[in-house]
């Protein structure tokens, strides 16, 4: 059995690091591990412009621990008074990324978000012509759609005229949860990639409402039924260079966690390798984590594959049950569970 396993720097292709000082938790969690990570905007107020994105992109750096080598990735976030020139601003800049597409209230932070894609297409022919990455929180939000719906709504309502009407558009469906979001991006050409987040491939609502709610396990999209799942941990597995690591590492204190009305999100930066390559193991596939978490997000932005690597060692962790930032406690994603994997 192998006791070691040693794979290029990973990148994480979708993550929230947050604002003030929780960075002094986020950032390092991240850092020590992924060699640069697209960052998300949705803050409160949102990173909309070059300049509010070259602010957060300066904290995020304060935080990197001395030594270490990390680039964070700045994306902006996509309202109703996105222009054309903003995007022409933000091809221009060398720290701007990607925009990120949330659909007005599907989420966390998202009140500020587009209330109707078709609304910005003018703003997506300009991301199609500068070559600027459209990130896509791929749920509908109205009321009449069961929250199981939403994803597979989304692709019949929006995503696929998108797709149609911009060819040259290099989307990422962030975090899929289902089969369809998965056979979509199966369905078109390497201008389609997906975000695959530990939670979606090692856990289904059963592990969200079965025994009592846990609410550490509720995020956005929120968790589907097994066969979902199973068609995630397929495609994650399959070497499809379409499929690349996003933790989606989303941290909202305990207190808003444990309440009668708790935040999605899963805080799990510290483990996330650990437990994508447990779940990769899992598959008996080992073979296929590196191209998972190293290869194929690269060569889909189009930004060179790390030349150093990190090494994993087949050695039993223990999740923190909870880790302290910025005087809040926090409980990780999977806190108190132990896993076969761990840094080296
Ligand atoms: O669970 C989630 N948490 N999903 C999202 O889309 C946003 C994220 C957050 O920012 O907390
Ligand atoms: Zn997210």
């Amino acid at each position: 059995m192998t006791q070691t396993l040693t794979i290029t720097r990973p990148d994480d292709w979708h993550l929230h690091f947050r604002d003030g000082d929780i960075l002094g938790e986020t950032v390092p969690a991240t850092a020590r591990v992924f060699g640069r990570a697209i960052v998300m905007p949705n803050l409160t107020p949102p990173v909309t412009s070059v300049a509010l994105a070259n602010d957060y992109r300066d904290r995020i750096l304060k935080a990197v621990p001395a030594g270490v080598d990390f680039q964070p990735l700045m994306t902006l976030y996509l309202t109703d008074n996105t222009t054309a020139g903003d995007i022409a601003a933000a091809a221009a800049s060398e720290t701007v990324f990607a925009c990120k597409l949330y659909p007005a209230g599907a989420t966390t932070n998202s009140d500020n978000g587009v209330t109707d894609p078709t609304g910005i297409y003018p703003v997506l022919e300009a991301m199609q012509e500068h070559d600027v990455p459209l990130l896509v929180h791929g749920e509908v939000t109205s009321a009449d759609i069961d929250i199981f719906d939403r994803e597979k709504a989304f692709i019949d309502r929006y995503l696929a005229d998108i797709r149609t009407r911009f060819p040259a558009l290099r989307i990422v469906f962030e975090h899929i949860t289902t089969a369809d979001a998965a056979d979509f991006v199966l369905a078109h050409d390497s201008h389609t990639g997906a975000t695959i987040t530990p939670q979606h491939l090692m856990m289904n609502r059963n592990d969200l409402l079965v025994g009592g709610i846990r609410p550490h396990n509720y995020c956005l999209p929120v968790l589907k039924r097994r066969e979902h799942q199973q068609k995630l941990r397929q495609v994650a597995v399959s070497g499809d260079p379409r499929f690349f690591l996003g933790t989606d590492s989303a941290p909202h204190a305990q207190g808003k966690k444990e309440t009668a009305c708790g935040c999605a999100g899963c805080y799990s930066a510290r483990a996330a390798l650990p437990l994508y390559a447990t779940f990769f193991e899992e598959m008996d596939a080992l073979d296929k984590l590196e191209g998972f978490t190293s290869f194929h997000g690269a060569d889909f932005y189009r930004l060179p594959r790390h030349t150093d690597t990190v090494t994993l060692a087949r050695e039993t962790m223990t999740i923190e049950q909870q880790v302290m930032a910025g005087g809040e406690a926090f409980v990780p994603w999977m806190a108190g569970e132990t896993i076969p994997w761990r840094l080296a």
